[in-house]
């Protein structure tokens, strides 16, 4: 079994602390460099039970800092690249599109490039996969339609905007340079470890606190939902088997309108909490809409199913309810 040296970067956020754990428990014989800002959204506890394994090392830092870039790829020998790191709030894009310029696209080409240093051009059993987002695509009307790998880039948001734009870069270091890079665009995450500003977290947090629960505009705005562990699943697969240079789709071919799903985490936190059926519907309170903001995406995610053989399998009540039943005990621990 090869021996590697994967640098997972973001990875005490939300997507990336159950990567980094998959990776660890998984592959002993690989070492797992975790590296991570610790911004407002990382939390270091996401990853607390890995830390001290013998197959894991956790640096702080950030991905925009070049020295330190390059000195972890010097000296930890890395082989192999999983990057997480981004600003991932469509909110906080619009009220700060620098911070997400920055990030996401300085911080990623700031990893091409010691990536590229590093590897002096020579690039035979190296690997960069970039974790991006559908978001990328634009948006979808309520009546059809799909995003493939050929569907155009129509970013709409400034986070969306960033995160095509290093989507692009990480193409061109392929075309250019060679560079057996990869990428994944998925849908929307739920699952434990999500940063509470978030969909499902919030708002887990706000039933049990009797709270408002704001929907934008009409709550008719419809995501595709998939569980973590379901795309790390896809991440690991693409990572060892993609094929460089490509870029493949991953969702959960699970299309909710925001009120339908407001209503069933309603409907499943109040019966963890005992209360009456429905008895927080009452929370609901519709917000103006937000600026931008996309009508629909859907992933048709039928390249990785073929290729390499990737189906999404936790079925989303079940899933749900052990993403509540987490947020409820984190709640109760506090
Ligand atoms: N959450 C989703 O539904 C979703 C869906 C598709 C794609 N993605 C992508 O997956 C990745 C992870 O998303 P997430 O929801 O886990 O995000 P998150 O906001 O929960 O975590 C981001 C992590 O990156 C770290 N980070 C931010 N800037 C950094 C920097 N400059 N240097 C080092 N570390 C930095 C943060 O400290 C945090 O730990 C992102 O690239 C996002 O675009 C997310």
């Amino acid at each position: 079994m090869k021996q590697r040296n994967i640098l997972i970067t973001g990875g005490a956020g939300f997507i990336g602390s159950h990567v980094v754990r998959h990776f660890v428990e998984k592959y002993l014989h690989y070492h797992i460099f975790t590296l991570d800002k610790l911004t407002y959204a990382g939390n270091i506890s996401n990853i607390e039970d890995i830390l001290t394994r013998p197959n894991h090392t956790f640096v702080q830092g950030d991905i925009t800092d070049r020295e330190l870039v390059e000195r972890v790829f010097e000296e930890y020998r890395i082989d192999g690249v999983m990057h997480l790191a981004a600003e991932s709030h469509v909110d906080r894009s619009i009220s700060a599109p620098m911070v997400f310029a920055h990030n996401n696209i300085i911080g990623t080409l700031t990893l091409l490039e010691a990536a590229r240093k590093a590897w002096s051009d020579n690039f035979e059993g190296k690997r960069f996969h970039h974790i991006s987002t559908d978001e990328v695509y634009g948006a979808l009307p309520l009546d059809g339609g799909k995003f493939s790998e050929m569907s155009c880039y129509d970013p709409h948001s400034p986070y969306s905007a960033s995160k095509a734009s290093s989507d692009h870069f990480v193409r061109a270091y392929h075309d250019t340079y060679g560079m057996p890079t990869v990428i994944t665009n998925c849908s929307n995450n739920y699952g434990p470890a999500q940063y509470p500003e978030k969909l499902i977290p919030l708002f887990v947090e706000n039933i049990v606190e009797r709270k408002p629960l704001p929907v934008y505009g009409t709550g008719g705005n419809v995501r595709d939902w998939l569980y973590v562990g379901d795309h790390v699943e896809a991440l690991d697969r693409v990572f060892h088997h993609g094929i460089a240079g490509s870029s493949y789709n991953v969702g959960g071919n699970n299309e909710w309108t925001n009120i339908d799903l407001v209503k069933l985490l309603i409907e499943i936190t109040d019966e963890e909490l005992g209360r009456e059926s429905g008895e927080s519907l009452s929370l609901i309170k519709y917000v103006e809409d937000r600026a931008g903001h996309d009508l629909r995406y859907a992933i048709d995610a039928s390249k990785i199913r073929e290729e390499l053989g990737w189906e999404p399998t936790m079925d989303f009540r079940q899933g749900l309810r052990h993403t509540i039943r987490w947020y409820l005990k984190r709640h109760l621990d506090k």
